[in-house]
């Protein structure tokens, strides 16, 4: 007993609060503000237009959590903050961070109550629709969205880029693409491949929007459809990412079947979102995101790469293999 101490519960218990500072700071432009230069901390507090009560507090906290570096009374971000962070360049993710902020972390306040109901906790808690009918109502949420999942998908998309073999190929389309972030990366790095975002048709111009911005329009088409009751385009790639955890099993089911009949013998289906190590007690960021499913869908689940592995099987994928992409994400590769 003497030898037990409860700090990691109390870490734990109080994680949202570093969550919390962060979301604050990309909502506030800390890092947009500090990536002009470094700042002595009374000029940024008052380009930021905050309180003086807590905003050194505010500063410090951010470099003690690592986000910000301080050199006597000069903040500065760090490169991660600096590259991510920065709201004028190409390169920012914070579409997730606000995305946490604005919806997420309301949302999440009310996990008891999902897993009291198993009911979603989010725009489509009051209304009968799905995720994405309550989400795109408004053109705001809209776009707010699918630059999350620009956000969410970046290091797995850059990561794929180079892990997946794309030489033997020569087209590809992403499957519920949102914004375009893992066709534009794909095509960034190899330039023989022609491809396309197959995604709902109010999706369009934000994706047209975002491919144009990088110069891909030539290269990278958008594909209006509805995977619910279209087929899938034809491609000699296709890809799933974050698709097949917002929905539940016959509807996974559903999509995998559509893709492979859509693909010629040897064309390959990749699936990648953060795949949940097979014995379920290492990927806890792959577990969050599945009640992260709750809380959003009616469904919804993540999974293991051997479940994802075995319903390819069952509708028919001849080989099938799981490649580590990045942090808690991973690919599951099927080849017809
Ligand atoms: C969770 S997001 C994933 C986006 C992207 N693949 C990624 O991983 O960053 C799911 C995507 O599926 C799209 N989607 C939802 N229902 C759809 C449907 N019935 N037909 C086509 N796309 C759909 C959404 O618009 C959204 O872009």
């Amino acid at each position: 007993m003497a030898d037990l101490f409860p700090d990691r519960i109390v870490e734990l218990g109080t994680g949202f609060w570093r969550s919390k500072v962060l979301l604050s700071a990309v909502e506030l432009g800390v890092f947009s503000t500090l990536a002009q230069g470094p700042l002595d901390g009374e000029t940024l507090r008052a380009r930021l237009g905050i309180h003086p009560r807590s905003a050194r507090d505010f500063f410090d906290a951010l470099v003690a959590l690592g986000m910000l570096n301080r050199d006597r009374d000069r903040y500065a971000n760090i490169p991660e903050t600096d590259l991510f962070l920065d709201r004028a360049k190409p390169s920012y993710m914070g579409g997730l961070v606000e995305m946490l902020n604005f919806r997420l972390y309301g949302f999440w306040g009310s996990l008891t109550e999902a897993l009291r109901t198993g009911q979603p906790q989010n725009e489509a808690k009051s209304g009968g629709g799905n995720l994405f009918e309550a989400l795109y109502s408004d053109p705001a949420r809209l776009r707010l969205f699918l630059q999350a999942m620009t956000g969410i998908s970046l290091g797995a998309a850059r990561a794929m880029a180079q892990k997946f073999p794309w030489k033997q190929y020569r087209t590809f389309v992403d499957i519920g693409a949102a914004q375009g972030g893992l066709p534009v990366q794909i095509a960034l790095a190899h330039s023989h491949l022609t491809g396309g975002g197959f995604d709902l048709p109010v999706v369009g111009p934000i994706f047209e929007e975002y491919v144009a911005s990088f110069g891909l329009a030539d290269r990278i088409r958008f594909q209006p459809g509805d995977f619910f009751t279209d087929p899938l385009p034809q491609a000699d790639v296709l890809v799933m990412g974050h698709i097949l955890h917002d929905w539940d099993l016959d509807e996974k089911r559903m999509l995998l079947h559509k893709a492979h009949t859509a693909l010629d013998s040897g064309g390959a289906l990749i699936v990648y979102e953060a795949i949940i190590d097979d014995e379920r007690r290492r990927n806890a960021f792959g577990l969050l995101m599945s009640l992260n499913m709750l809380i959003e869908t009616r469904g919804g689940f993540d999974y293991t790469g051997a479940d994802c592995a075995g319903w390819m099987r069952e509708v028919g994928f001849r080989e099938t293999s799981v490649v580590h992409l990045v942090g808690n994400d991973s690919m599951v590769v099927g080849i017809k």
